[in-house]
């Protein structure tokens, strides 16, 4: 099984490793000129022809990796060969792929606008037949490579996407049969599980030095519980080379994050999320925390993972309410997606691997340009501001924080003023038996003045996030404040 790299034309696949067999150079000695000078002569078809026998040999040799030309996998029969082994993409935006290949002698790089929508046409095709995604970036493959091994000897199907931020990088497995399957970095794991997750999966952690219960549930993100975390840590002998495993929801996630970005200033933390909120959203971009009374995750810190280990099979012990909560996440990352995540979501897809490896791939993808909020980012915050009104006027007990969010889509829809999508989100939500009214006796008035916590508010204005159509969003829009009122009365009227 060798380590494959495919993708576009000047994705530096050839130079990916040390040591990779580069297919083009292969067939170049096998047509005994340029690859340019052949397709100037007989075309991409005769090309192709002579192309695909020198891959398929070079798939065949042992090789343990080798960089294909980005059009061989054109072939059906390549394709199929490519099952056999490890396909990692490496990802290249056109504008450094044209800055890297235009003039240098590529047959199919001479026309900008060819070339870019030849670059568009072929990434949904490297995305399908990827087993890891890893973006742009330098000698990215060589700090990836031990987790591409790790994902080489992980049960078939598994997935890799190699996330990059500012404030660090680190794989995101997402597969079956994982929870405790993988390596993890730092010697000793610290495991910070829930009552409800321990008892159902905790024993999948085989390796676990020391296993940390807390409560059950969002009134339990507190400071007093990460206290008694922090403490348990201590008693128990925790240093920098241990490592923390958060096991569960996006509320272990949350305050078993925060516990590790604080403890002795900062220790490795796995994250093995079990519910659909924390799969497709929660587990991945370091956003860690805890609520307060007065407003939700107001305290907290950015703390990347080491990794993440997404067990699609954990979902199975979910409960129903649990996962329809997750659906809202999921609706609200298709929305943000736009393109094939969200046709397949509004066709009523079920949650399964592939739903939530497009939804990790799509936070991944925005956190990577934007890790602390400052622009991009704030589109993940689509439906929560009123979202997390919601949970703070209730208490965080009446709703789920992905029945708040749901609440908050449909505000969000109305004041974007897609009446056509917020009728067809409504039904979707209502098919999935999530909220899309708001209990009568809840406050439209407290809700707003809540909003007005929100963490991105700029003096008094809190920006908010607007779908102009499914992969159209945008983030810091200016509401009148009456209108913010009217889109939640409206939730309680309905
Ligand atoms: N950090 C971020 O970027 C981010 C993003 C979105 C949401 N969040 C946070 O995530 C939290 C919500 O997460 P959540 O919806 O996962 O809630 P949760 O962690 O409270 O889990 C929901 C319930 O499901 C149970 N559970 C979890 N996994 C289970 C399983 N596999 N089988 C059976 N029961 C299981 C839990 O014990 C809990 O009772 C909120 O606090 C929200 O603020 C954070």
């Amino acid at each position: 099984m060798a380590l494959v790299f495919v993708g576009f034309m000047g994705a530096g696949k050839s130079s990916a490793l040390d040591d990779v067999l580069d297919t083009d150079a292969l067939v170049e000695d096998q047509l005994e000129m340029s690859i340019a000078a052949f397709f100037a002569v007989y075309g991409e078809r005769r090309f192709r022809q002579r192309e695909e026998p020198v891959v398929l040999r070079a798939l065949r040799s042992g090789a343990p990796a080798i960089a294909l030309g980005g059009g061989s996998v054109l072939s059906e029969t390549v394709r199929a060969a490519l099952r056999e082994h490890t396909v990692v993409w490496l990802d290249v935006s056109d504008e450094t792929a044209w800055q890297r290949a235009a003039g240098d002698e590529r047959p199919l790089a001479d026309d900008r606008d060819a070339f870019c929508a030849l670059h568009a046409e072929r990434r949904p095709l490297y995305a399908s037949i990827a087993d890891a995604y890893l973006p742009e970036g330098d000698r990215v493959a060589r700090r990836a490579e031990p987790a591409l091994r790790a994902l080489a000897a992980a049960p078939r199907g598994t997935k890799l996407v190699w996330a990059a931020t500012a404030g660090g990088e680190y794989p995101v497995f997402v597969g079956r049969g994982l929870v405790g399957g993988l390596p993890r970095p730092g010697r000793r794991a610290f495991v910070v599980t829930d009552a409800n997750v321990g008892a159902l999966h905790g024993a999948g952690l085989r390796d676990a030095h020391h296993t940390i219960t807390i409560a059950a549930g969002e009134e339990h993100k507190t400071l007093a519980v990460a206290e008694t975390v922090w403490r348990e840590l201590a008693t128990r002998g925790m240093g920098r080379d241990d490592h923390l495993v958060a096991l569960g929801g996006g509320v272990v996630g949350d305050l078993a994050g925060f516990c590790a970005a604080t403890y002795q200033r900062g220790v490795p933390i796995v994250q093995v999320p079990t519910t659909v909120v924390a799969q497709v959203d929660s587990a991945y971009g370091g956003k860690t925390g805890i609520d307060l009374p007065e407003a939700k995750n107001y305290v907290g810190a950015y703390h990347q993972p080491a990794a993440v280990i997404t067990d699609v099979d954990t979902l199975a012990t979910l409960p129903a309410a649990e996962h329809a909560a997750g659906y809202a996440e999921v609706l609200k990352t298709a929305l943000i997606a736009g393109d094939d995540l969200w046709e397949r979501v509004a066709a009523g897809a079920a949650v399964d691997e592939r739903v939530v490896l497009d939804c990790a791939r799509t936070k991944i993808a925005i956190v990577a340009s934007d890790e602390r909020d400052g622009a991009a980012r704030q589109l993940l915050n689509l439906g929560h501001t009123v979202g997390h009104a919601i949970e703070t006027v209730t208490g965080y007990r009446r709703y789920r924080h992905g029945e708040a969010v749901a609440l908050g889509l449909l505000a969000a829809l109305r004041l974007g003023g897609t009446d056509a999508l917020r009728s067809q989100v409504a039904q979707l939500l209502a098919a999935t038996d999530l909220p899309t009214t708001l209990d009568a006796d809840v406050d439209p008035e407290a809700v707003v003045a809540a909003t007005k916590l929100d963490k991105k508010r700029v003096g008094d204005e809190v920006p908010f996030v607007l779908v102009r159509e499914p992969g159209d969003v945008r983030f810091g829009q200016r509401v009148p404040a009456a209108d913010v009122l009217a889109a939640v009365a409206e939730l309680t009227a309905s």
